[in-house]
């Protein structure tokens, strides 16, 4: 018995892992075990042997069980201690500083704008950008054959034989988000809309996606002063000067009657653009007041309400203030122009942290 007791007891102390140890406890005191074997010797002994025997063999099944029990928390602990010596994390090293991500021009730009604009208490809406041709153009007062819609270059969505959706097109400007969100809201109506849109055209200031800011504004009593109040308040945050002076060209925009390009006084110093003073008129975007049918398509009485629009590219008024000559870098995905124009994203664009970097 003390042969047996020796065996078990080292065998238990040996097992690597929990695995090991029941094959160790199905060899002793398993049914078939060499303990448990002998337990039903028992039967075949003289009560006195059987007294002596007895005792013995159950003191030693117990002691055999409970050196499994002590082994099996012995391995659950090492085990334990093993994984936090793995998993041990010193939360107090530096971050690592190579391989850090910034902002794209376009994301700050977006940022900054989304700012000014939310200070004077625009909303940001959004829309898709895969729309029907009734939103990009028809909602907008652009019938089938307008000739805005061969100049815009647009990108249709390729139609399976049979198919009787709607057409579908890239949208070619943040405009149709103007009669959706009407069409949401009613009016009255405060909102941005920053995002992509798509045209097929390529050189130094086109790309075929490129990223405008849509604004619009529905009330009563809405009028072109209102328009040019916001615009300049934006221009001289966005640009972080004191003074701006912005000059309204009568355009023609089928969505907006009357309509205005707006021009913003410059000046360029060995390519650095100064805003608010100089003898340069920079165009910086379409504007207007909201064409009675596109109040209309959105669901709005154009008798009783009246609203000004504005649309302005994103990646054109980040390359003016960052100085950033061609457009098409910005789509290229090259890490070192992402470096040296992108933004660290910790730096969030505030009005008081004056926009600028
Ligand atoms: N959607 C026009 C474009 O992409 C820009 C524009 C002009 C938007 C006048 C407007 C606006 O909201 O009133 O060229």
């Amino acid at each position: 018995m003390q042969e047996l007791r020796d065996k078990y007891i080292s065998a238990i102390a040996e097992a690597e892992d929990e695995a090991a140890l029941e094959s160790v406890r199905l060899a002793a005191v398993g049914k078939k075990g060499e303990v448990s074997l002998k337990m039903r010797e028992l039967g075949k002994m003289t009560p006195e042997e059987r007294q002596t025997v007895g005792p013995a063999l159950n003191a030693l099944k117990e002691e055999v069980n409970s050196a499994i029990a002590a082994r099996k928390t012995a391995l659950a602990d090492a085990a334990l201690e093993e994984r936090l010596r793995a998993e041990w994390l010193d939360v107090t090293l530096p971050a690592r500083r190579r391989g850090q991500g910034t902002l794209h021009p376009v994301s700050q730009v977006t940022e900054e704008v989304t700012a000014i604009f939310a200070d004077m208490g625009f909303a940001v809406a959004e829309g898709p950008r895969v729309d029907t041709d009734w939103y990009n153009f028809d909602a907008l007062n652009i019938p089938s054959h307008h000739p805005a819609r061969a100049e815009m270059d647009t990108f249709y969505m390729h139609r399976a034989e049979g198919d009787n959706r709607p057409p579908h097109v890239l949208r070619t400007h943040t405009s149709p988000v103007q009669v959706r969100t009407m069409e949401k809201t009613g009016a009255p109506v405060r909102i941005i809309c920053p995002g992509g849109v798509y045209r097929a055209d390529y050189d130094q200031t086109h790309t075929p996606m490129f990223h405008q800011v849509e604004g619009l504004v529905v009330d009563k009593d809405i009028s072109m002063a209102h328009l040019k109040w916001v615009l300049e308040e934006f221009v001289k945050a966005f640009f972080n000067v004191e003074h701006a002076e912005l000059r309204f060209r009568a355009s023609h925009f089928p969505f907006t009657e009357p309509s205005a390009e707006v021009d913003l006084r410059c000046s360029w110093d060995k390519g650095q653009l100064k805003v608010g003073e100089g003898d340069d008129w920079m165009e910086i975007l379409g504007s207007g007041m909201v064409h009675p049918k596109v109040l209309a398509a959105g669901g709005i009485d154009p008798e009783a309400y009246q609203g000004f629009a504005f649309g302005m590219g994103i990646d054109r008024i980040a390359m003016l203030k960052y100085g950033i000559p061609d457009l098409r870098a910005f789509f290229d995905s090259d890490l070192r122009w992402l470096r040296h124009y992108g933004f660290t994203a910790l730096d969030q664009p505030t009005l008081h942290g004056g926009l600028a970097r």
